[in-house]
């Protein structure tokens, strides 16, 4: 099974996805992974780090396109694919939506060009659940401020940016239904836990009640 983790920066992704893969190391009957984008190999770590580097404020908006798809490409190739051939689960924080969102949506780079390139990217692999965590644009502040940290390269974007890869991230989300869960991550931590929790509980029982089926 692979699930992956999308939203807004800070919209809380990174906990949730922290706490879904305790939640299945105890439940669960398979190995569970968890990977965060851009990263997770060699590769894609180096990518990573040209990525989210304030230094290049040169970098176009065509080759930050193809750095996340190399970076991805290489981790499906080497990490996720084979992972899941073996039968474990699979988190993944951040994957091809966030280039949809961010790239297409937020830069405005051609979305169906978009769409080719994360096709090859993924070489086929689509996530069987996809969990939006949605917040909006002036919570992102609010945390951050809070937070303190300093802004990486793709976090020093405007509002208007962030707003219109929220709206593209709904927009992905009302066309695909099936594979989105929107929770509401305007909620304590521990609410959006445990619905995340039952969603991917649910999930995994249809699963296997439709495996049991076609054997
Ligand atoms: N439900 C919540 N309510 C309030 N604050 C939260 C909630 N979830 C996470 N936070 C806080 O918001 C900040 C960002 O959380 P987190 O790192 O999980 O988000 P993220 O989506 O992974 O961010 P990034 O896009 O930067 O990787 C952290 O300081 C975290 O403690
Ligand atoms: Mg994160």
């Amino acid at each position: 099974m692979f699930i992956t983790f999308e939203g807004l920066d800070s919209s809380g992704k990174t906990t949730q996805a922290r706490l879904l893969v305790d939640h299945l190391r105890v439940r669960a009957h398979a190995p569970v992974r968890f990977i965060r984008e851009p990263g997770g190999t060699v590769i894609s770590e180096r990518l990573r780090e040209i990525l989210l580097d304030k230094k290049y404020l040169e970098l176009s908006e065509a080759s930050e396109l193809f750095l996340f798809s190399a970076s991805r490409a290489q981790l499906v190739r080497q990490v996720i694919h084979p992972a899941l051939l073996r039968g474990e689960i699979v988190v993944c924080d951040r994957y091809y939506d966030s280039t949809t969102a961010y790239q297409g949506y937020g830069r405005g780079l051609d979305l169906a060009t978009i769409r080719g390139i994360n096709t090859l990217a993924a070489a086929g692999v689509v996530p069987d659940l996809t969990v939006l965590v949605d917040i909006t644009i002036e919570e992102i502040e609010k945390r951050k401020h809070a937070s303190k940290t300093e802004f990486d390269r793709m976090e020093s974007a405007g509002r208007e940016f962030f707003a219109r890869v929220h709206n593209g991230y709904l927009s992905m989300a009302a066309e695909e239904p099936k594979r989105f869960v929107v929770v509401d991550g305007m909620r304590s931590v521990d609410d959006i836990a445990q619905e995340i929790a039952d969603v991917v509980d649910n999930r995994q029982h249809l699963l296997k009640k439709e495996g049991q089926e076609e054997s």
